[in-house]
């Protein structure tokens, strides 16, 4: 058990990676927080998680809101006395042709994939400093590690907004494991390349999502989608200790994309 006593909040795992996410740390010990802007998707996973004997608490909270993160972290840290790794996961894609993309597509995006990972820190790193021990792992995306433009997979893709969030993600990466490593926390990036989950539904029809995951495993030297678990398993090795002289790190996680080497 590498995460025995540990407690992990995990944003966004109602869902696809980060649904993974919670259960690969909960088989390692781990007690972790479900918390997701979806109430049905919190409690279908909370329900999986206690079916397998393992603890885990749900917290409605849009990562967007800086109140509704500052309440979600006290909640935890009053349920169970310290709070030790913080996965920023959750994500949303909007993927528009640049000359189409209007305020709202950007702002979304930058709102939940950013300015999201920038109040789950603040919170969360208090904490970890008052106990001089944390372990934040953000993730990002290939998609941030060089030129996403629209269609690029085949079908609308990443883009301008998604691509420059996942991007900062990464150079926030960096000065955080800075700035934060003093206090005894490690902060370091995972960078999923394509990975079938709701996602690759949310802006395409189901012939559009077939179509791009053919093109996206031919992207690969692996000739394969991801799995969730493959994130999963990434992000438990910066979340454990086994990690614990590794900090400001991007892992990529995409099966040795092509377009990437
Ligand atoms: N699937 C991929 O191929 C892929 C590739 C690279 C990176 N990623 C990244 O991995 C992460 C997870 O993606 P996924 O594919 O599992 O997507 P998903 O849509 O299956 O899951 C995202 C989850 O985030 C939650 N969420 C959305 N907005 C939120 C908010 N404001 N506050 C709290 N929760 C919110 C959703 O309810 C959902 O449960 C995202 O950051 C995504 O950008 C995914």
């Amino acid at each position: 058990m590498r995460l025995k006593d540990k407690v992990a909040i995990v944003t966004g795992s109602g869902s696809g990676l980060g649904r993974a996410m919670v259960h690969r740390l909960s088989e390692q010990g781990a007690s972790v927080v479900v918390a997701d802007i979806k109430q049905e998707s919190i409690d279908t996973v909370v329900a999986e998680l206690q079916q397998a004997g393992r603890t885990a608490m749900g917290y409605k909270v849009d990562v967007t809101n800086r109140r509704q993160v500052q309440d979600m972290t006290k909640s935890v840290a009053e349920k169970f006395g310290h709070i030790d790794i913080l996965v920023n996961n959750a994500g949303i894609v909007r993927p528009r042709p640049w000359l189409t993309m209007d305020d709202a597509d950007w702002d979304a995006v930058i709102a939940v994939d950013l300015k999201g990972v920038f109040y789950c820190v603040q919170a969360v790193a208090k904490y970890m400093m008052e106990q001089k021990y944390g372990k934040i792992v953000n993730i990002s995306s290939v998609a941030g590690t060089g030129a996403a433009p629209f269609g690029g997979g085949g079908s609308p893709a990443g883009n301008g907004n998604y691509s420059s969030a996942k991007a900062a993600v990464i150079h926030l990466t960096k000065t955080l494991a800075r700035e934060l490593g003093p206090h005894g926390i490690t902060v370091n990036c995972v960078a999923p390349g394509f990975v079938v989950t709701p996602m690759t539904y949310t802006t395409r029809t189901k012939e559009e999502a077939e179509k791009h995951i053919e093109s996206r495993k031919k992207a690969c030297v692996m000739n394969r989608a991801g799995k969730p678990e493959d994130t999963a398993n990434a992000v438990l090795f910066f979340a454990c200790d086994e990690s614990s002289f590794v900090s400001g790190q991007l892992l990529c996680v995409d099966g040795g994309r092509i377009d990437r080497m």
